[in-house]
């Protein structure tokens, strides 16, 4: 993909929608294919990742229909998979390896899991220490803990894990692993991270208990197939919804995109920051879905820590954006997760804000931001990260001159629709349909 080239743009006074959540989808087409019969997948997001959790099942030897992009068919297995021919390739996508661990404990074979050079740098003992608990042997082939993993499933026991990290691909992967136990297992989180795994079980109809910070089910249930529609991802909603903020006078609509508590912590973030921010719900089925209406205005800094950092642990990069076009301090502290992302996000965000002319300072597990210096268009890396370029992109809409984003071919893991979008809202601010939005659908 070529890099793109970003320049200020007028105010925004639009109405978008948002691909599937990316999330969502992994666990739809897992869950599915566990299920006892046909499941229809509609919104789900094909992109790079959500396409290695679907190619992943179908190596698994579930059959997967795909009559649109954004359908799949996924014909249950009732929680039988079949040996897979070859290794299975997660490519970028933390999500699938670490929730597939957890299916491939349970099962009475062996598979080895191999990702991309960016996968192969994050951290697997998180996953490996609870489910080698449970009785799966997995062994790492890279270094302290790194990809490949050759996994050998079969019998599992249920434990009671206390997850030291808050990470929902953690406890989603424990609770998969639970699925094929014999008895209870629990597992008990930090702080309240993601919970579209314990939803999804829940509209399954396998019923997991949640109490607090502590999640159980009873392994041995099969998930009673039914279709699902999944929402569109607030976490690429949330390049927009800044966009908009940070702007005065910019009105934007966001419809049909997720609403679930666990992730809307971006909105917080932004009324904090001075943003005018409506959310109406539509539909909650599986997962709330609604609508996001945004009024920008001049925004000032906040500080974002402790127990709202699982909320928006997808969002910070963006977040540090809007740091640096408000007015005043911004902090981010506790997110040392960003350090093990798709790449550094703590020290990408920081080489690329210094870039453009903002003052930023790195901690050890944050960022210290001094906002309301004007920025400048720069040169910027993605690092290979969808969310760094796509973040930039953004900070590229309100710089002074011309901002090159290079080697954006990442996008494609979450977003990929996003550089049209971004032409769009470059060049076509307001939307046709909508010249002035009155108010939100009830
Ligand atoms: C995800 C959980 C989060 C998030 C990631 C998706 C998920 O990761 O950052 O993009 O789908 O469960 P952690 O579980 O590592 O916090």
């Amino acid at each position: 993909m070529p890099d793109w080239k970003v320049h200020r743009a007028p105010t925004i006074q639009t109405e978008l929608t948002v691909p599937g959540d990316k999330s969502i989808s992994h666990r739809s087409v897992m869950l599915a294919a566990m299920s006892n019969g046909p499941c229809v997948i509609r919104g789900f997001l094909p992109s790079e990742d959500c396409l290695c959790s679907a190619a992943a099942m179908r190596a698994l030897g579930v059959k997967i229909e795909q009559p649109e992009p954004e359908t799949l068919i996924v014909h249950g297995t009732r929680r039988k998979f079949t040996v897979p021919e070859h290794d299975i390739d997660c490519g970028n996508s933390g999500t699938t390896m670490r929730l597939l661990c957890g299916i491939l404990a349970g099962q009475p074979f062996r598979t080895r899991l191999v990702g991309d050079a960016s996968l192969s740098k994050r951290p697997m003992k998180r996953v490996i220490e609870p489910l080698t608990q449970m009785g799966a042997s997995i062994r790492a082939e890279g270094a302290n803990d790194r990809p490949p993993l050759v996994i050998e499933g079969g019998p599992l026991k249920p434990i009671h894990f206390f997850s030291p990290v808050a990470s929902a691909q953690v406890k989603s992967a424990v609770l998969l692993a639970g699925m094929f136990a014999s008895g209870k297992t629990v597992v008990t989180e930090p702080i309240q991270s993601r919970d579209h795994t314990e939803r999804m079980l829940e509209y399954f109809l396998v019923r997991p208990v949640k109490e607090d910070l502590t999640v159980s089910l009873y392994g041995g249930q099969t998930p009673e197939s039914r279709d699902f529609q999944v929402p569109g991802d607030i976490s690429s909603a949330a390049f927009w919804l800044v966009a908009a903020a940070a702007q005065p006078g910019a009105h934007l609509l966001v419809r049909d995109v997720g609403l679930n508590d666990t992730r809307t912590g971006i909105l917080g973030v932004l009324v904090r920051m001075g943003a005018g921010v409506r959310e109406v719900h539509k539909n909650d089925e599986a997962e709330p879905i609604g609508s996001i209406e945004i009024r920008g205005d001049r925004l000032k800094g906040t500080t974002i820590a402790g127990k709202e950092i699982p909320n928006v642990i997808d969002e910070l990069p963006i977040i540090a954006v809007a740091g640096a076009l408000a007015h005043g301090k911004t902090v981010i502290a506790d997110a040392g997760e960003l350090r093990v992302k798709e790449t550094d996000r703590l020290a990408a965000i920081a080489t690329n804000l210094r870039a453009m002319g903002a003052q930023v300072s790195e901690t050890e597990d944050g960022l210290e931001i001094m906002g309301g210096a004007p920025l400048h268009g720069a040169r910027l890396q993605s690092f290979g990260d969808h969310r760094i370029a796509m973040a930039f992109a953004i900070a590229g809409l309100f710089a002074e001159g011309e901002t090159i984003i290079e080697d954006t071919d990442c996008v494609a893991t979450s977003y990929p629709g996003f550089a049209d979008m971004l032409e769009k809202i470059m060049h076509e601010p307001k939307s046709p349909q909508v010249p002035v939005i009155t108010g939100l659908p009830a």
